[in-house]
């Protein structure tokens, strides 16, 4: 274990869902730490995201990671890179894998190079699709061991990243470390992602859209969970290790939208069987037991229902955060079948 106390960091992607999370999570837990924010806000960005947060304490820069010019400008100076900074949606990198490549590998790559230029602390948020697929009754579930086999033009790209970092910490002996985390709900995800997606469907009068049968597993954990994970892996985290992040959260689609509509007032079975995404990964689960043995982490949204009422109050309440994208997203998802 490691006791590293970074006063000045770099979060990169912190104008997306889980990024402004954990910008949100370090300004009110850690009020020794400044932060600075670059995000090239894409589609994904969204700068109301870390809205209100006080100026003193997180400052935001406007640039993309692959810009090797803006990185020297910005980078030094920093004590630790939190890098964040990615396209992230499965049926975007389907339809069109070019911006992942990017973004995923090359932008890895640069913030990478520069870390190591100026010798910067790198954690690199990663994701459980990287080991790719478990099937449903498969007793085992994916732990820092299991084989890399990633099955998406997504989480390819992320699996890439990942062996870049474990390859800079080797050959250069930056001081990194990668997590790989399951699928995060909770508030500022984007409404094209499932759990808002099908939460603004309802509150738009649309019925919701389930991939396939809904048999497909997905491990939920609270974005919240999320943050505090990767505080405790920045900050105690040996270096050159993975840890996995999960929360024992394992649930088949079809009840997450079935608790959903419950939750909302609906009938159970109002929703629309829609095309299958291809290549659907069928389950995803994670072994944290060494982010908790080692480290001393613990979730505490343990209550999936409760979360998600807590989601979908603030989805009612902040529709003017995402009415403005939310026609496009669904013309969109109409053109593909979804
Ligand atoms: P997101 O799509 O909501 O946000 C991504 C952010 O990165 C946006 O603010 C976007 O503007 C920014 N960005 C994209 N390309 C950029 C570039 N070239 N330069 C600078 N900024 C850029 O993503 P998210 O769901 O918050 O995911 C964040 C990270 O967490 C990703 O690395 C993702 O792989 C990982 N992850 C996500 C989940 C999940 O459930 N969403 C789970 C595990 C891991
Ligand atoms: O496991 C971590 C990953 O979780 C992250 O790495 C990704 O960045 C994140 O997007 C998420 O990937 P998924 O593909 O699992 O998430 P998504 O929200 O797209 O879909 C969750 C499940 O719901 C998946 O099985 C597909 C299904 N789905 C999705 C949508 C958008 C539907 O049935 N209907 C939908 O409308």
């Amino acid at each position: 274990m490691t006791d590293f106390h970074p006063k000045n960091i770099l979060v990169t992607g912190g104008c997306g869902f889980i990024g402004s999370n954990f910008v949100h999570y370090v300004v009110n837990n850690h009020p020794d730490v400044h932060i600075t924010v670059l995000d090239a806000l894409t589609y994904a960005g969204n700068l109301a995201n870390i809205a209100g947060l006080p100026k003193d304490r997180v400052e935001f820069v406007y640039g993309n990671i692959c810009d090797v010019d803006l990185l020297e400008q910005v980078v030094p100076g920093h004590d630790a890179i939190v890098n964040y900074a990615a396209e992230s949606h499965n049926d975007n990198a389907i339809a069109d894998p070019n911006p992942f490549l990017h973004t995923n590998v090359e932008g890895t790559y640069r913030l990478l190079q520069e870390a190591r230029k100026h010798d910067i602390r790198f954690h690199h948020i990663s994701t459980d699709e990287v080991y790719g697929d478990l099937a449903l009754d498969d007793p085992h579930k994916f732990t820092e061991h299991t084989p890399y086999n990633p099955s998406s033009p997504y989480s390819s790209t992320k699996a890439a990243s990942d062996m870049l970092v474990r390859a800079w910490h080797r050959t250069y002996g930056l001081r990194t470390t990668i997590s790989n985390c399951s699928n995060n709900y909770g508030p500022y995800q984007h409404v094209e992602k499932f759990i808002p997606r099908q939460i603004t469907n309802i509150l738009e009068g649309i019925r919701p859209k389930l991939y396939g049968a809904g048999l497909n597993v997905r491990d939920w954990i609270h974005t919240e969970d999320h943050s505090r994970a990767v505080w405790t892996i920045l900050t105690k985290g040996e270096y050159g290790q993975t840890y996995l992040i999960g929360a024992n959260g394992e649930k088949n689609n079809i009840t997450v939208l079935r608790e959903i509509l419950k939750l909302m007032g609906k009938d159970p079975d109002d929703f629309e069987h829609v095309k299958d995404r291809p290549g659907h990964d069928r389950r995803y689960a994670i072994d944290a037991t060494k982010l908790r043995t080692q480290l001393g982490w613990e979730p505490i949204h343990n209550d999936f229902e409760e979360g998600l009422k807590q989601t979908i109050d603030w989805y009612t309440q902040h529709q003017d955060w995402w009415k403005p994208v939310k026609d496009a997203v669904e013309q969109r998802y109409a053109e593909q079948g979804q």
